[in-house]
């Protein structure tokens, strides 16, 4: 493909030298000089004449707009000159295997098919690129070979074909259509793979021919592609079909710079199995969740650091009813049911809560507040609530849990018990003997 280039550069510079343009004036003053009908020019509606509104020819230097949109049909803008010429002319300048021609009456670029049939290249030849970035994936196709080829990327889907929206991109120097999909399972027609490290996700663009007169003059085209990623708090979020999760925007202290952070709750200590929607309401007492928060701030000199989590019965978090679960980062009083497994050390905080610090309560909500923690600090990892000058905290709410007691938990609670109670009777029973043996 790059010796492919190569040529293509050649042939286009050694194509450049042609006759230089000159300002197109109309044959026999028609049209007219904008100048000699008092005409002016509107991005909208071109060059008119003040009285007849008929299309006029603006002067040189005088289109306001510098642009195409001065010009009659067929007529392309020319910088140089700062008038319309003839020939066809783009502005951005076409890449190097297209050529600048009149596509509905105005100047566009399309692919030199004399170039591409010279290749004598085929649908095996067409190249696609794939690009897996964060929750999304990027499929993009070349533009020019497969117009040549009598396709239609502009209107390519994805395996779901009311998937469309392809967007035209440069990539490696080459137009290309580009269609991007969200990470999850079933998005899209997307299939989702999954085994102990990696999580994959598989899908299909459909390349749809071109419609000429009606006829369809070739079959569709369609390439899978597909993105791999490493199972970790984040990545394992992809895998859920509703994970219960909250998105908010920390505080960058006016910087602009995107720094989302995501609260998600895990049913695993290894934090890789995000909780559904689905269990959430329906938790077996004395189960342990584990919440994970990550950000994607990319200034390493920050980490990201809870200073403070707390539960309420209620979902605004306002209510008189309160238990801390962290204070200052870190667990309260190194409560018993509480654990910070890692707060302000990196871009992920984890702690862990059994549902017993919520006895007395059936439904709690979490919430925490939480910063980016400039590591030169020194004091992102240390228990403190101090007043020093920093960040402002964001606050992030989950829930509600619901904890049910579970039936297996119950009965043999309920066995517990008799045992217990059958125990004390034959104590009693003992201290009876005993007493009335003395
Ligand atoms: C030319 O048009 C402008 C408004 O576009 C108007 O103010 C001016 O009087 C016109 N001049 C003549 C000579 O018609
Ligand atoms: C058009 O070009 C002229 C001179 O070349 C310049 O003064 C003017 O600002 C330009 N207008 C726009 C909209 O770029
Ligand atoms: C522009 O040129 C094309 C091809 O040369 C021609 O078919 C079309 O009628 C022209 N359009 C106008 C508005 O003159
Ligand atoms: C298009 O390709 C042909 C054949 O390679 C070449 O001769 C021609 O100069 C190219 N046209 C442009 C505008 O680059
Ligand atoms: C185009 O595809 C054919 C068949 O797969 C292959 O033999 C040929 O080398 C390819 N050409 C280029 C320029 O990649
Ligand atoms: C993913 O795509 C969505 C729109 O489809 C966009 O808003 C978001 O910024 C993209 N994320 C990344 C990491 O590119
Ligand atoms: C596409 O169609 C499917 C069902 O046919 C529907 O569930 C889905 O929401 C649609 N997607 C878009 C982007 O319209
Ligand atoms: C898991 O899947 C990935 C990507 O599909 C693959 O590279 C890796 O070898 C697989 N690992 C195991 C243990 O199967
Ligand atoms: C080709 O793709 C279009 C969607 O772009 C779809 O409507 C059509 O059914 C497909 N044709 C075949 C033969 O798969
Ligand atoms: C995925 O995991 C492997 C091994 O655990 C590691 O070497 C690699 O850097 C990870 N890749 C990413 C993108 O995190």
């Amino acid at each position: 493909m790059l010796s492919l280039l190569g040529s293509v550069v050649l042939l286009a510079t050694l194509g450049i030298a042609g006759s230089t343009p000159t300002c197109y004036v109309g044959i026999n003053g028609n049209p007219a000089l904008c100048v000699t009908c008092n005409g002016s020019c509107t991005p909208s509606s071109g060059c008119k004449c003040a009285t007849s509104l008929s299309s006029c020819l603006p002067d040189p230097q005088t289109c306001p707009m510098n642009s195409t949109s001065c010009c009659l049909p067929n007529l392309s803008w020319y910088p140089d000159l700062a008038c319309c010429i003839e020939e066809p002319y783009c502005t951005p300048a076409c890449l190097a295997d297209e050529v600048c021609q009149y596509v509905n009456n105005t100047p566009a670029c399309a692919a030199n098919a004399t170039y591409y049939q010279s290749l004598g290249l085929s649908v095996n030849n067409v190249s696609s690129t794939v690009s897996c970035k964060g929750a999304n994936m990027t499929i993009s196709v070349e533009k020019n070979l497969l117009e040549a080829l009598h396709y239609n990327p502009a209107a390519s889907t994805l395996s779901q074909y009311n998937c469309t929206g392809a967007v035209l991109d440069t990539l490696q120097g080459q137009h290309v259509y580009s269609l991007t999909v969200q990470t999850a399972e079933g998005t899209c027609g997307n299939t989702m793979t999954k085994n102990l490290s990696h999580v994959s996700f598989t899908n299909y663009i459909n390349i749809p021919g071109l419609i000429t007169n009606g006829i369809i003059t070739t079959g569709n085209i369609s390439i899978q592609f597909s993105c791999s990623y490493n199972i970790t708090m984040q990545t394992s979020l992809y895998t859920v079909f509703k994970p219960v999760m909250i998105t908010e925007n920390l505080n960058t202290g006016g910087t602009g710079v995107d720094a989302g952070a995501t609260l998600a709750a895990y049913v695993n200590p290894t934090y890789t199995n995000p909780m559904q929607q689905s269990q959430q309401e329906d938790l077996p007492i004395g189960s342990t969740v584990y919440f994970g928060m990550t950000t994607q701030f990319p200034d390493p000199a920050f980490v990201l650091r809870v200073e403070q989590c707390f539960a309420t019965p209620t979902k605004d978090g306002t209510g008189s009813l309160k238990i801390t679960l962290i204070q200052g980062g870190c667990a309260i009083d190194n409560g018993p049911y509480i654990e910070v497994v890692e707060n302000g050390k990196s871009k992920e905080v984890r702690f862990s809560v059994t549902s017993f610090a919520f006895q007395g309560y059936n439904t709690v909500y979490i919430f925490c507040n939480a910063r980016l923690c400039s590591i030169a600090s020194g004091s992102c990892s240390k228990c403190s609530s101090s007043r020093e000058a920093s960040l402002e905290t964001v606050q992030f709410g989950l829930g509600p849990f619901t904890f049910q007691e579970n039936i297996d938990y119950s009965a043999s609670n309920q066995k517990g018990l008799s045992v217990t109670l059958l125990f004390g009777s034959l104590l009693c029973l003992w201290i009876q003997l005993i007493s009335e043996m003395l």
